[in-house]
């Protein structure tokens, strides 16, 4: 049996970036069996894949995220029939599913007797998150596993989310063992994770605006999703703890809803630019100049981190509309902007 890859020390220098193609599908196959990690993309950002049954494989994700043991993981699978054998799906995750699978939704749902996937993914929840992405790489490499594939986005924990190989390369340098590269990724914000869960928790609620717009849901729901209530947190865990305060974040600090930009500044635009003071920026980029939302979502990660490398005093960030990927965009960017 070949020894486990990315145990400490022993993850490659340098993880090598290979091009989407069947030897690549096959080799990242045979490193998540051995109990490795590897970076793929799906639709919506880059994933840090392991092998959901593998407890020990899980630890190591955890470990070259550096992410709190707490914060589970969502399992992708192949398809709704392969999602059914973890979890139980009731009429409305039912519906959801058939109209959003494979795409970018996640759904909460109660785990199912036998389901698979180790403790240490779920953070020792009754409930686990599915998704079955669209991405063909994604998709290449789930048959070619045959089991679940727990993949959180490949940034170490609490930074921004990777769309490019590039920026995973950035993060996890030297902590992972290959990089399928798949170029830059096409929806670029997180997949929509909505929560079915029976009895007390009620009605579908929206644990986090993401690639799939909340009408789009309603509309196949044919009512108003509920939102995350405050109280609903399992042991002190937030029930999606991606919705912690600071989340998604540059390391420099960010002001929204600027309308004039200060000395030092650079500036995230969106649709023309109308700020006091721009021509003085840093650093302008702009997520959309025709003012397009999902050329935005598609734009955010790799712009604040392209803002973020300029160095500059603040990031100011022009407002943008909260319809459709809206929701999604400065959900996030709220978050990047949280104090820390
Ligand atoms: O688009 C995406 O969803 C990407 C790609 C790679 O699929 N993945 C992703 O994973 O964003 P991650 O780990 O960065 O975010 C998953 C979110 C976390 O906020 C986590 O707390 C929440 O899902 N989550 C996972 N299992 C949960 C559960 N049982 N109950 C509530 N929230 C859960
Ligand atoms: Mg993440």
């Amino acid at each position: 049996m070949t020894a486990p890859m990315t145990a400490p020390g022993t993850a490659p220098l340098i993880p090598r970036l290979a091009p989407p193609c069947a030897a690549t599908t096959a080799e990242a196959a045979r490193i998540l069996a051995a109990g490795g990690l590897v970076a793929f993309p799906t639709e919506t950002v880059y994933g840090l894949g392991a092998d959901a049954t593998n407890g020990a494989a899980v630890a190591r994700l955890y470990e070259a995220k550096g992410r709190p043991s707490f914060n589970p993981l969502i399992a992708h699978v192949t398809d709704a029939a392969a999602a059914r054998r973890l979890a139980r799906f009731g009429a409305d995750a039912a519906r959801l599913a058939d109209a959003f699978w494979p795409g970018p939704l996640t759904l909460v749902l109660p785990k199912a007797d036998g389901c698979t996937v180790s403790e240490l993914a779920t953070a020792g929840l009754d409930t686990i998150a599915v998704r079955v992405p669209r991405h063909a790489v994604a998709q290449d490499l789930l048959n070619a596993f045959g089991r679940p594939i727990v993949a959180p986005s490949a940034n170490r924990s609490g930074h921004v989310s990777p769309t490019t190989a590039a920026h995973v390369l950035a993060d996890l340098s030297g902590r992972i063992d290959l990089i399928v590269d798949g170029g830059a990724t096409a929806v670029g914000v997180e997949s929509t994770i909505v929560a079915c869960l029976d009895g007390s928790f009620g009605e579908p609620s929206l644990l986090r605006p993401g690639g799939v717009p909340r009408d789009d849901i309603e509309r196949v729901l044919e009512r108003p999703l509920a939102e995350a209530a405050a109280g609903i947190a399992v042991e002190d865990a937030p029930l999606a703890p991606g919705m912690l305060a600071s989340h998604y974040a540059p390391h420099t600090r960010m002001r929204l809803n600027a309308r004039n930009l200060e000395a030092g500044e650079a500036l995230l635009a969106f649709g023309p630019v109308s700020v006091k003071g721009a021509q003085n920026a840093v650093k302008i980029l702009n997520l959309s100049a025709r003012g397009d939302l999902i050329e935005a979502a598609a734009n955010l990660f790799s712009h604040l981190r392209a803002l973020d490398a300029a160095k500059a005093a603040m990031i100011a960030v022009m407002p943008l509309p909260q319809d459709g990927l809206g929701e999604a965009i400065n959900d996030r960017l709220q978050r990047a902007a949280a104090p820390r």
